[in-house]
């Protein structure tokens, strides 16, 4: 089934007698945001992280536009379409926007820097994410924390990748700064990739998901079309008011 991006199925996680995850499913479609959320200690990130391939699944499959995958690393993942930003920013303050977006991965040409490649494509990522950070050059000390998750999310977007997991992306951010970063990700969809967005505001996971998958307790508690799901249903769902027959 090549129209889907993604595909999990039967993902378990275990760390000792912690069931972090119990035979949950996930599908992901190009140009489709799929919103996950849930209590604390639900298996959100645990999930998020086994798909970046941080985290092996103990049992459980995963296919990428249909082939089967196990990533053994981040790297792994990375270099077959998944990127990944976290719940814990990892940005380098004294260093400008293009430095931070290609921190670890700096083109060269002929053994040096390529500084204006860089700069240039630096650019061309924060515009497919219609970002208002005026320059590139800019130190991200200089930045106001939307603009910064702005950075992180456009440092995904080297090497193209097919599908983006955001792990509580807009946690730290105000409400303006918040909307920045929710139309960061309808760019994104509009460009044709996946995004899996984890939040814990339901406001947010409305204003941009196409599809809300509930976990609870490591299991998926139901399945909700984002533009339909009566935020009551959604809420039910995550507290376990409801639970899914299975
Ligand atoms: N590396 C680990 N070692 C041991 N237990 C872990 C590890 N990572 C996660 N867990 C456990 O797995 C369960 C699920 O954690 P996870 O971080 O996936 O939850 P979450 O849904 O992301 O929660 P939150 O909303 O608080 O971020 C928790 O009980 C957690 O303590
Ligand atoms: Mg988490």
């Amino acid at each position: 089934m090549k129209d889907i991006l993604l595909r999990v199925r039967g993902a378990t996680k275990l760390f000792g007698a912690v069931q972090a995850l119990v035979d949950a499913d996930l599908d992901v479609h190009h140009g489709e945001v799929v919103a996950i959320v849930g209590d604390n200690a639900a298996g959100k990130s645990t999930l998020a992280r086994a798909i970046a391939g941080i985290y092996r699944l103990t049992s459980g499959t995963m296919e990428l536009e249909g082939t089967p995958v196990d990533f053994a690393s981040a790297s792994e993942a990375l270099n077959a379409g998944v990127a990944t930003v976290f719940q814990e920013l990892a940005l380098a303050e004294n260093l400008d926007v293009t430095s931070n977006i290609f921190l670890g991965r700096e083109l060269k040409s002929l053994g040096l820097l390529d500084e204006r490649q860089m700069h240039e494509l630096a650019r061309e990522y924060l515009d497919r994410l219609n970002s208002r950070i005026p320059s590139t050059t800019t130190r991200l000390s200089e930045l106001s924390a939307g603009q910064r998750q702005c950075v992180s999310i456009a440092r995904t977007l080297v090497g193209n990748p097919k599908l983006i997991v955001l792990d509580e992306p807009t946690a730290s951010l105000s409400v303006s700064q918040t909307a920045e970063v929710l139309s960061h990700i309808q760019s994104l969809r509009d460009t044709g990739m996946g995004v899996i967005l984890i939040s814990h505001s339901l406001t947010d996971v409305r204003a941009v998901a196409d599809r809300i998958e509930v976990l609870r307790h490591g299991r998926n508690n139901g399945s909700f079309n984002a533009a339909h799901a009566a935020y009551e249903d959604v809420l039910a769902a995550i507290t376990g008011a409801t639970r899914l027959e299975r």
